[in-house]
């Protein structure tokens, strides 16, 4: 028996979790950029102001592990059958006659019904303001009246989530109290030179008959959120805790609702700079209407994002990922790099190299976005041209991670601003001046320049770069040699020269031109020589004392994945070699999920020579199929020319096909959205599980891979190419692709391997 947890409903663009228990929470993200939540099919979750470090606004339990509560809770009292539920099904896990959780595009709906009792609680936080609204729709179905009390919670935390885990322990740093005038529940922070203090409410459209602000309050006395006594007992207490404690936002609603008669209302938890501000905030979201307009304002700013470029390929799951799920993962991967989910408990900052590349597929879905973060990103630079591991834009003092320490930094930012510049056909992007971490400032141009040299200036006896501790793979981890020269990056230093001098030449640099001219011509010799080229394959790493990582002489880790897709991707695998490359991958990596990282997977404990992993056999970077990698196969297929093997790749890759075929409960993760990893077959019991998901640069290079590769439309600064390369079973491809303000229809016959493009309308 394979229990089935949800299903898309692709008209609707939303994905419909119709069991409120899959293996894992299953969640969505809510916001604006600013105001940030995710939330479960059971409405666990969280909600932050930009970052989770220091402006976290309520609680998430994460130890031992996900608790997946608490979140955004609501209760329904059914004064007539004395029933406690929840349209969310947890926390009071009361039986529901019917339920639905309903992910959509920045938003999720529950829909619900218990004794005659429909309950729609829609949850989101539009683009222009920073408010999170819960859009509640009872309606009685019933043929008796209804009386109802309904209640929401939310649980407050410190602001500071290292603060409250560490030193707050009564939580006299914070206050709670009610104001019957305004109707909401005030959130004050006390905490000396706190790095951000804003005016915090909850609120609700309908006047609240009773309240609590402190979660022992509204349990009572022995009860718990499964089974509150304001709710089962003698009512609301009115509790207020200015002086401190843990904070709630309960605030209760009475219905008496005829039969067929529906009510609606809303709470609203909003953030302001001060109270002044949060009055007109919260004055601006009290009636329905508003609630309204704010709904469609988001649907509007999706219909933006996914307009760009609609696929119909005949292919349900890939067009439904290219069209909606995609663009949201991309979306979601950039906004939170690392920080926040089900695994990430929030205390990480963004990341150099993987911001940069979760920009990668925003900078043609959303350039202006794209654009802010790689300011970010280049502000995060040092003078000396190195990038870091990760960095707090919004922390009170400059923050910056330097370890652990990464060779690849600074690599991937021409490969963005490529595709963004690309994209919008700006070259002065490259003249836009920014500073530096430590000082001064230079041309986005000069940011990416140094990044390069830096680098190159960097390598190894072997003339390739050296690995610094790991590269992109941080699972080879080689602390013992500060000599080890990395392939990959070698590879990807030619790619980011090439396309690096390409724009060189567009700007009439023509000095640095010559000079990348050159540094392409020798890395090219250096990765072609003989430690390198392994014979049939290229190998991973050259270690000071004359071993090689990834080659045919060693028993563990005898081939890696990145070097062959890179010496594809950079043009390195001349005369056959890529090819070759790429086929003794698929011969000796390839499994029912696809491309694993690396076999064999190492074992035991580790040999002096061999990197640290740091992962048991088969997963994370030992040996499981690693999905980031793998998209990188799927555009060096697509480069060799080879369409079904691409396909075959994506295909393998697409998560609402791999949670079909080896089992939604196995696969354990969302189906529609990418996973970090899948275990790969040297643990044969969980093979096909999918590891962390949503955070993850497969997003980002996935869409890249099926809209630029396999599609092959691609944004360039001489306009939109079209060359596709589509698996052979496909007849017909359309497209629509909006592109510097034209929207252009392209229409692909693959049996005559033509090409239509009309330019219908402006935009
Ligand atoms: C994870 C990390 C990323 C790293 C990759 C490979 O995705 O977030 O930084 O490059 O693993 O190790």
């Amino acid at each position: 028996m394979n229990p089935i947890f949800g299903h898309f409903d692709d008209p609707a663009r939303e994905y419909v979790v119709t069991d409120p228990l899959p293996p894992l929470p299953w969640i969505n993200y809510l916001g604006n950029t600013r105001l940030t939540a995710f939330v479960s099919q059971q409405a666990g979750g969280l909600v932050f102001h930009k970052e989770p470090l220091t402006r976290r606004i309520s609680r998430y339990h994460y130890l031992p592990a996900s608790q997946d509560q608490p979140g955004f809770y609501l209760y329904v009292k059914d004064h007539g059958t004395g029933a406690l539920w929840n349209p969310h099904f947890g926390p009071t896990t009361t039986p529901l006659d019917s339920y639905q959780c309903r992910h959509g595009l920045g938003y999720t709906r529950f829909v619900a019904a218990r004794d005659g009792v429909e309950v729609s609680l829609r949850l989101f936080i539009p683009p222009g303001d920073d408010v999170m609204l819960w859009d509640v729709s009872v309606t009685n179905k019933s043929n008796q009246v209804k009386k109802l009390t309904l209640s929401s919670y939310l649980e407050f935390g410190l602001l500071e989530f290292a603060r409250e885990v560490f030193w707050c322990y009564l939580k006299n740093q914070i206050g709670f109290t009610y104001d019957a005038v305004e109707n909401w529940i005030k959130y004050d922070y006390h905490v000396f030179q706190a790095p951000f203090t804003p005016a915090i409410f909850f609120s609700c459209t309908r006047q609240a008959v009773g309240f609590d602000t402190l979660r022992a309050a509204f349990c009572g006395r022995g009860g718990s959120l499964e089974r509150p006594g304001a709710l089962l007992g003698n009512g609301f207490s009115s509790s207020q805790i200015p002086a401190g404690g843990h904070g709630c936002g309960a605030i209760g609603v009475d219905l008496v609702l005829a039969p067929g008669a529906t009510e609606r209302f809303a709470y609203l938890l909003g953030v302001a700079d001060d109270w002044r501000q949060a009055v007109d905030l919260k004055r601006k979201f009290s009636s329905i209407p508003a609630v309204d307009a704010a709904f469609a304002s988001l649907q509007q700013e999706w219909e933006r994002k996914t307009s760009l470029f609609q696929a119909k390929t005949g292919d349900a799951d890939v067009d439904r990922f290219i069209n909606v799920w995609n663009p949201l993962n991309c979306q979601v991967t950039l906004e939170r790099t690392r920080d926040i989910s089900t695994d990430h408990m929030g205390l990480d900052g963004m990341r150099y190299r993987d911001t940069m590349q979760d920009a990668l597929a925003m900078a043609n879905i959303d350039p202006e976005f794209a654009k802010e973060r790689i300011r970010l990103i280049f502000a995060a630079q040092g003078s000396d041209g190195s990038g870091c591991f990760s960095f707090y834009p919004y922390a009170p003092k400059q923050r910056i991670n330097e370890e652990p320490r990464r060779s690849d930094n600074t690599v991937w930012p021409i490969m963005t601003v490529a595709n963004l510049v690309g994209e919008t056909g700006d070259l002065s992007f490259f003249e836009e001046r920014i500073p530096f971490r430590d000082g001064g400032e230079a041309s986005v141009y000069e940011h990416i320049l140094l990044g390069l040299e830096y680098i190159y200036a960097r390598r190894g006896p072997h003339g390739l770069p050296f690995l610094a501790h790991a590269d992109w793979n941080d699972g080879l981890a080689v602390f013992h040699d500060e000599m080890a020269e990395s392939v990959m990056l070698g590879m990807q230093l030619v790619h980011a020269a090439k396309l690096f001098r390409d724009y060189a030449a567009r700007l009439d640099r023509k000095k640095d031109v010559a000079w990348y001219d050159a540094v392409i011509a020798e890395l090219d010799e250096c990765l072609n020589a003989e430690p390198v080229w392994d014979g049939e394959w290229y190998c991973r790493l050259l270690l000071s004392n004359g071993l090689r990582i990834g080659s045919k002489t060693r028993p563990q880790g005898r081939i890696y994945l990145e070097p062959q897709v890179w010496s594809v991707i950079s043009g390195v695998g001349r005369e056959g070699r890529g090819r070759m490359a790429m086929d003794a991958a698929y011969e000796h990596l390839n499994t029912r999920r696809g491309l694993m990282i690396h076999t064999p997977p190492y074992t035991g404990i580790p040999n002096p020579d061999d990197p640290l992993t740091s992962n048991v056999p088969g997963t994370g970077e030992n040996g499981s199929i690693f999905c980031h990698a793998m998209t990188w196969a799927i555009i060096a297929e697509c480069m060799l020319g080879n369409g079904d093997r691409a396909f075959e790749y994506y295909r393998k890759l697409l998560p609402s096909l791999a949670a079909e075929e080896e089992g939604q409960a196995h696969w354990g993760r969302e189906p529609y959205v990418f996973a970090s990893s899948v275990v790969g077959p040297a643990q044969p019991g969980d093979f096909g599980k999918a590891g962390i998901s949503w955070l993850t640069g497969t997003a980002s290079w996935a869409y890249i891979a099926a809209t630029q590769h396999i599609l092959g439309i691609q944004p360039t600064m001489d306009g939109l190419q079209v060359k596709p390369c589509l698996p052979s079973h496909w007849s017909h491809v359309r497209v629509s692709r909006r592109f510097r303000g034209e929207v252009h229809q392209i229409e692909i016959n693959n049996q005559t391997d033509s090409i239509r493009i009309d330019k219908l309308s402006h935009s």
